[in-house]
């Protein structure tokens, strides 16, 4: 069996729109038990199973969370990261409509243990039936007592306000997501400082991503060292995975990190469809890497991503068969940049631009050997200049295929005199 069910062991099990089901199935169970712990022993306990980050950086969550827990101020923020505007990726949709109580009771644990009385969940726009559920759970976990003033009787106050985007992927990005709530247009700031010291109005806040805030209540429940031991040393516990592509079987699965992507593709999503041939995957999500089939051994873990300058994205597996072409999908992954950039920086505004400009040519096969390089040099200045991840995240892909597809750049020049 090569799925490991933690975040998601009630979906699908429970009703999400009823409290009771949620209690029945040990709901609320870990934020009683957090706050029997000092705040410390949370943070400790978080330490220990490791928790990285399930929004695409892979942070130390422990590390995050002691950084706001030792800021004075009495005004902290705790925001739940819903904004999910990536292609390819809709596993935090998955969690927020089907165990919407394990998202606030996440966000309520790290609230105690950080000293945050407030929490924001910034869904996008687009999530409807998300922003509807939430909005109702909301209320219904204010009316049990697991939110809002004295939770479970205790000095501890919490409240959480729902507010979503309009369908902008920057918006994504912790600053542009704080400048958002605040009610300014939605552009990254320069940073340090960080959120964990200057975040919404200017006051300490704590990002995390909504698979992360799920994690917490199993490691509460578990215990950090037995979380520890699923996955592998450097990327403890489970992955959500949105499957996509031509497979026989698209979806989420969750999987222990060390899972080789060849058994998740095989095994999961039951192979290429139509007895097609897998020519490239694209991992992580639009602002992944692209791979060729005979990388596909390598395991889901956080330091082999890194490998390709790319962090392990918020989980997606894209799978493209051969009938499609390698120039084209390229060319498609950097318009959604180009349509998405804010336009604060130049080497992201005018670069994707520039990139259309060169991979068009590469499609018409009117690309020199000059081309070629200049594509280079501009992903690699793109990724090392651009001022957010957008910038020097959304080259991946061209650099990754300039690795690992080499001959099919070469193959399109148009050599001069020739
Ligand atoms: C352009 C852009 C879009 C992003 N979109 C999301 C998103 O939709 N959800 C998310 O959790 N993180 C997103 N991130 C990453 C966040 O900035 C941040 O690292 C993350 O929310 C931290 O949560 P984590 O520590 O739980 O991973 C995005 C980053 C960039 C640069
Ligand atoms: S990298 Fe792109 S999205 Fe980020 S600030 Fe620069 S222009 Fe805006």
């Amino acid at each position: 069996m090569l799925e490991r069910k933690l975040v998601s062991a009630r979906c699908g099990v429970i009703n999400p729109m009823s409290t009771d089901d949620y209690l029945a199935h040990d709901g609320y169970k870990s934020l009683e038990k957090a706050m029997t712990l000092t705040k410390e022993a949370v943070i400790a306990e978080v330490k220990t199973a490791g928790l990285r980050g399930r929004g695409g950086a892979g942070f130390p969550t422990a590390m995050k969370m002691a950084s706001l827990a030792i800021e004075a101020d009495p005004e902290k923020y705790v925001v739940c990261n819903a904004d999910e505007g990536e292609p390819g990726n809709f596993k935090d949709r998955y969690l927020l409509e089907n165990d919407p109580h394990s998202v606030l009771e996440g966000m309520a644990i790290v609230g105690y243990a950080t000293g945050a009385t407030k929490g924001y969940i910034y869904i996008r726009g687009e999530y409807d039936l998300p922003i509807r559920t939430m909005r109702w759970t909301v209320e219904q976990a204010g009316r049990r007592g697991y939110l809002g003033r004295m939770i479970l009787g205790c000095d501890f106050t919490f409240d959480v306000e729902i507010r979503s985007g309009a369908g902008s992927y920057v918006c994504g990005e912790e600053f542009a997501l704080i400048e958002s709530i605040e009610g300014k247009p939605g552009r990254t700031r320069v940073k340090p400082p960080f959120p964990t010291q200057h975040g919404i109005f200017g006051k300490p806040t704590l990002i995390s991503n909504v698979e992360t805030f799920v994690n917490i209540p199993v490691i509460l429940a578990i215990g950090g060292s037995e979380f520890a031991k699923i996955g592998t040393k450097s990327s403890t516990g489970t992955k959500l995975i949105c499957l996509s592509g031509n497979l026989n079987h698209r979806g989420i699965f969750e999987i222990p990190f060390g899972v080789p992507i060849r058994a998740v593709i095989d095994e999961l999503g039951g192979g290429c469809a139509n007895n097609r041939k897998i020519r490239m995957v694209q991992l992580g999500g639009a602002c992944g890497p692209i791979i060729p089939p005979f990388m596909l051994d390598m395991t889901i873990d956080y330091e082999r991503f890194e490998e390709f300058e790319s962090k392990t994205g918020a989980g997606a597996i894209i799978v493209i068969d051969d009938r499609f072409d390698l120039f084209k999908i390229l060319l498609r992954i950097v318009k959604f940049f180009a349509h998405e950039s804010c336009g604060k920086c130049v080497p992201c505004r005018e670069g994707n631009a520039q990139l259309s400009i060169m991979l068009e040519k590469f499609i018409d096969r009117r690309a020199t050997p000059t081309d070629l390089l200049s594509l280079e040099s501009l992903a690699r200045v793109m990724h090392q200049t651009s001022l957010c991840g957008l910038g020097q995240t959304c080259p991946t892909s061209i650099i990754a295929a300039l690795r690992y597809f080499r001959e099919d750049f070469l193959e399109r020049i148009e050599y001069p005199g020739i």
